[in-house]
Order: structure tokens, then sequence, then C-alpha cells
């Protein structure tokens, strides 16, 4: 199947209430064990590349990696840049063929997000791929960003209808209390914040970053007031490294990646499964 928008997943999301997960790649396995996951699932899907990971990989790899898999699927896969720093990354990525691009002004003053992430919208539009802007800051470690907590800004809701009517965003990536990477603690998601999001703007889709560690019942409970997209990354990692890590320690003498790294696909597409239940996202492809 061809790469599909993100704007189209997240538009039967919302139609439909469930949320689709996006899950962070930069390798083969990863992506085999994400497709296998969906297919499993019968699970629409979006996969996205950070940074970090177009500079381990490489675009190129990246693309023609979640191209290869895309074409044997039998379920809609999304290519999503993470985390889109600048304006220049978004148009490669928009020349790489992605289906869907962030733009991350979350760090810049407000007026300075609105211009920036509408003049990727207006690039990405001319091309008929949808733009997810940041609104707020959100916490913890991103590969290459870095929010320390006394720098966290939860998104004013009543800044938002201003923002997605100057930039034209698709979907919105709000600051209700989530971080990236692992929690120490319970995380304590501000759900009146997104309630009154949802509320001012309610056919706006709305992306959850840092899905990793925030108990089943917070996802629950955030599906309905509007939350279409779930970024999980670290979650996922660490239920590859750990099987990888298990395995080695097993057999010290083992030296063939494919017996570490075959493995490791297959713990992570479980865990993919499994958010992918949780998220409602089962049986909608
Ligand atoms: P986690 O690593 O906390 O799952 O967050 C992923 C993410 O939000 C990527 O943008």
């Amino acid at each position: 199947m061809p790469l599909v928008t993100g704007i189209e997943l997240l538009e039967d999301a919302r139609r439909r209430d469930y949320a689709v997960g996006a899950f962070n790649v930069n390798n083969m396995e990863i992506i085999q064990a994400i497709i296998a996951a969906a297919e499993e699932e019968r699970s629409p899907v979006i996969l996205q590349a950070s940074q970090g990971a177009i500079k381990y990989a490489g675009i190129r790899y990246i693309r023609a990696l979640v191209l290869a898999a895309a074409e044997e699927a039998k379920v809609p896969v999304c290519l999503h840049l993470d985390h889109g720093p600048s304006f220049e990354q978004v148009m490669e990525c928009l020349r790489y063929g992605f289906t869907s691009v962030m733009f991350d002004g979350s760090h810049l003053p407000y007026e300075e997000n609105v211009r920036l992430t509408a003049k990727a919208v207006e690039a990405a539009h001319a091309v008929g791929v949808s733009v997810e802007g940041e609104l707020g800051k959100i916490g913890g470690v991103e590969e290459e960003i870095r929010v320390e907590d006394w720098d966290v800004v939860l998104t004013d809701p009543e800044v938002v209808p201003d923002f997605v009517e100057r930039t034209g965003v698709d979907y919105l990536a709000v600051a209700i209390g989530t971080k990236h990477g692992f929690y120490k603690g319970e995380p304590k998601l501000d759900f009146e914040r997104l309630a009154r999001i949802h509320q001012l703007m309610p056919d706006l889709p709305l992306v959850l970053h840092g899905g990793s560690g925030i108990p089943e019942e917070h996802i629950r409970r955030a599906i309905p007031l509007g939350v279409r997209k779930i970024n999980i990354d670290t979650e996922l990692r660490a239920a590859f490294v750990g099987k990888a890590r298990e395995v080695m320690a097993a057999k010290p003498e083992e030296i063939d990646p494919r017996k570490i790294l075959g493995p490791a696909r297959e713990a992570m597409k479980e865990k993919v499964k499994e958010k992918m239940r949780l998220f409602g996202s089962s049986g909608k492809a």
C-alpha cells in the first residue's frame, strides 16, 4: 500500500474515537517489529523519525526501509518527521516522501512559533502533506532536545484556537504534564487542561508526546478528550534492548547478530501490539 497522510489516519481515529500509535524508528528490525504488530492487530500505524534517527540511519535509509515495509503491508502506514527543528528539515522530508511532518517551534517566542509553523504548513500542504505543531513545552529528553522540569510550559488552552487558525496545523502536540523518557514516580496529567482544549477545538486531533510509562487508565481517559496520536519511543527501546541483553547474557558466545536482534524484534512487536490494543486502534484498519 502507498503511504497515507497523517490527517487521513487521525480523521478516522477522531470519527471512531481511538488513537493511532506513533512509534519511533531508526533501523530495519524496529521498522519490521512495528509493521508486523500493525499487521497482526489490523491497526493503522505511524512510523516516525526524529533528528537522532535521521542522523543515525540517514534519511534515505529511513525512507527506503519504511517504503519497503509499507509496500507489503495491508494496513495504512504513515511516515512522519518527529520534532522537526527547522524549515529546511521539513523541506528535506517533503522531498523524501514523508507523509506527515512536525514543525516544533515550542522553544520559540509565540509569534515566531506561529510564523515558522505557518511557513512549514504552507509548504507541506502544497504537496498534500499534513502538519503537527507544538504549543507549550514538553518536558524530558527526546534525543537531542532536553527540557528541564523548571522549563516545562503547559499549553495554555485559550491560545490554541489562535495558533491553529493562524498556522493551519492539522494536529497539535499539547503539553499537559507528559514527559519524554521514563518517569520518576507517577506522571501527573492535567486532564482539566486537556478537556478545555478539546472543548475549544472539538475537531482538532491532539497529540500526546512522552507516551511511555503513562498508566493505562490515563491513556483511556485522554483518548475521548481528543487525543488521536500517541508517541511511544522509550518503552519500545526498553523492550528491544532488554531482550537483546537477555539473549547475550544467556549465550555469551553468540556472534550472529540475527540471533540477538531477531528475538529483540519479536519482543518489541509484542510491546507495540499491547499499545495498539490500549489505544483502540486494533481492528480499525
Ligand atoms: P517516549 O520516549 O517518552 O515514549 O516519548 C516519545 C515521543 O514523544 C517522541 O516524540
